[in-house]
């Protein structure tokens, strides 16, 4: 069965306040472009087309006015509300009817992901039908996360939340590719003490059928943080500093949907008017004229 997308887009980010004024911080600025733009790229780079977006009731209609239908992408998107933030997990009983039995890969919309190689390790957790892939990532505060725990041999021995002693560097990121047993699975997890269905939970059903893949994303590799006015910038600045350098756009999911074929010129063209006189219209319109 073809992978389907789960792109969760939550949450104001409470260490953001008052920048975010009280809407998703998913909508802010990355230098050039909102900051879900990135999480979508990286599904569309998985070369998933059928994604379901889930948000809080209040701030779906931002999010439907900015990514629309998914059709100018040649995506399709499903809107799903989550009433409550509940856990991670809960994403995949909220999607149970979307996914229909598919594996899925879902992101969380403030993950922003860079480096040489991504397509070819997304194909290569594409390509499992059975069990999950997730990244590990060497970070130099692993307590804000998810780490893993590896035995001698390089083996992953346990998914801990946010440890206060943790057992390792190596933070999961936001990003699960997971089997069609998800949802059953995400039934049977119970809340945790913070009240959330939590992720580790469900990963570790795959971790002890020994079905979890943790693929390592090397020093080569940025994964950002977006959770505090600092990283904010500083993950803006890179993209910036990527862009300007290179001439090329860091997660744009027009430009994607064009190297793959999913839009062509004249739908490209279309975008490219749509944004104007901005810097991001004018970057596609340089893809156009390549
Ligand atoms: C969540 C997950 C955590 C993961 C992180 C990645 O944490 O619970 O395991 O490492 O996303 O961004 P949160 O950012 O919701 O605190």
């Amino acid at each position: 069965m073809i992978r389907k997308g789960i792109l969760l887009a939550g949450g104001t980010g409470s260490r953001l306040w008052p920048i975010t004024l009280g809407t998703s911080k998913q909508l802010l600025p990355i230098y050039d472009k909102p900051m879900v733009y990135h999480p979508l790229s990286v599904l569309m780079l998985a070369g998933i087309r059928d994604i379901a977006i889930i948000t809080t009731p209040e701030d779906q209609p931002q999010f439907q006015r900015l990514l629309e239908d998914g059709g100018q992408w040649g995506l399709r998107f499903t809107w799903i509300v989550q009433d409550r933030p509940e856990g991670l997990a809960q994403a995949y009983l909220l999607t149970r009817d979307f996914l229909a039995g598919a594996p899925s890969a879902m992101v969380l919309g403030d993950n922003i992901f860079f480096g040489h190689g991504l397509p070819e390790i997304l194909a290569r957790a594409d390509a499992l039908e059975t069990g999950g892939t997730v990244f590990g990532y060497h970070v130099a505060d692993p307590e804000r996360y998810g780490v893993a725990a590896f035995d001698g041999d390089g083996r992953v021995t346990a998914i801990i939340e946010k440890p206060v002693v943790p057992p390792s560097s190596f933070a999961i990121t936001g990003l699960y590719f997971l089997d069609g047993r998800a949802p059953d699975l995400a039934a049977a997890i119970r809340p945790s003490a913070r009240g959330e269905l939590e992720i580790v939970d469900l990963l570790e059903h795959y971790r002890a059928e020994g079905s979890l893949q943790v693929e390592r994303m090397g020093r080569g590799f940025a994964w950002l943080d977006t959770g505090t006015p600092g990283s904010l910038l500083d993950a803006g600045n890179f993209v910036r500093t990527l862009q300007d350098r290179q001439g090329m756009l860091v997660g744009s999911p027009d430009e994607i949907a064009f190297r793959k074929g999913w839009i062509d010129r004249t739908g490209l063209a279309e975008r490219a008017k749509a944004f104007g006189k901005s810097s991001y219209g004018a970057h596609l319109e340089a893809i156009l004229r390549e």
